[in-house]
């Protein structure tokens, strides 16, 4: 498979903020086979999604990343559920060109820092997000966003954390979305939704290509 022949090159990213500006959701994706990968990122692409967080939460996640970076240049690329210094460089070194934490602690936000990409650390209370702000860094992850307090919670640190500008994710769907996205400290949200199991498995992307192009109209 090689990439499309007239497809634009993603759009560059100057900062971690630019992520925010991408798409309002930022489909967070898990792909048990590597093959996958290439199809899943055409069909958010072809829905008006350029940017995808592809999970390292499987055994082909980071040949999946090689994958998409190789064949599908005009998605804006990014690794999750990155957890250790070492998950962070190997995400760079495959092609990824952001990266995404469910947590964070000194040394993970370190590692991010180093490989030189835009990078959102997960914070779920004031204090992590005033220990990100301490180093320079204003966006981030809010994660488990609904089991942490959801769309009310969030929007009451706007008052004390003026600051931080979140990508709340966990439990979002396209029933709470635009709950989020109305937040004056919300950027972008993500979520799963858009790349449902039943349809990864059955390789239904025309189905994600339209979740895709409903969550691309959703900006609150
Ligand atoms: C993540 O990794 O950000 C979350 O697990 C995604 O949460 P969701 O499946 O509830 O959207």
């Amino acid at each position: 498979m090689s990439s499309t022949p007239d497809a634009a090159p993603a759009v560059a990213l100057a900062g971690s903020a630019d992520l925010f500006g991408l798409s309002p959701v930022i489909p967070v994706v898990v792909v048990e086979r590597v093959e996958q990968a290439v199809p899943i990122a055409r069909a958010l692409v072809a829905g008006g999604v350029p940017v995808i967080e592809l999970t390292l939460r499987t055994p082909v996640a980071l040949d999946a990343i090689r994958a998409i970076a190789a064949e599908v240049p005009e998605i804006v690329l990014g690794a999750g559920t990155v957890t250790t210094p070492g998950a962070a460089r190997a995400s760079a070194a495959a092609g990824a060109r952001f990266l995404v934490s469910p947590g964070c602690t000194p040394s993970l936000l370190a590692a991010m820092t180093e490989t030189g990409l835009p990078f959102l650390p997960g914070t779920a209370t004031v204090s992590e997000a005033l220990a990100v702000l301490e180093t320079g860094h204003t966006a981030m992850k809010f994660f488990p966003a609904e089991a942490s307090g959801g769309a009310a919670y969030l929007g009451s640190l706007s008052t004390v954390v003026p600051d931080a500008r979140f990508c709340p994710t966990g439990g979002i769907g396209p029933a709470n979305a635009g709950s989020y996205l109305a937040l004056p400290n919300v950027g972008c949200v993500g979520g799963s939704w858009l790349t449902p199991k039943d349809a990864v498995a059955a390789g239904d992307w025309d189905r994600i290509r339209s979740l895709a192009a409903e969550a691309a109209a959703a900006r609150g």
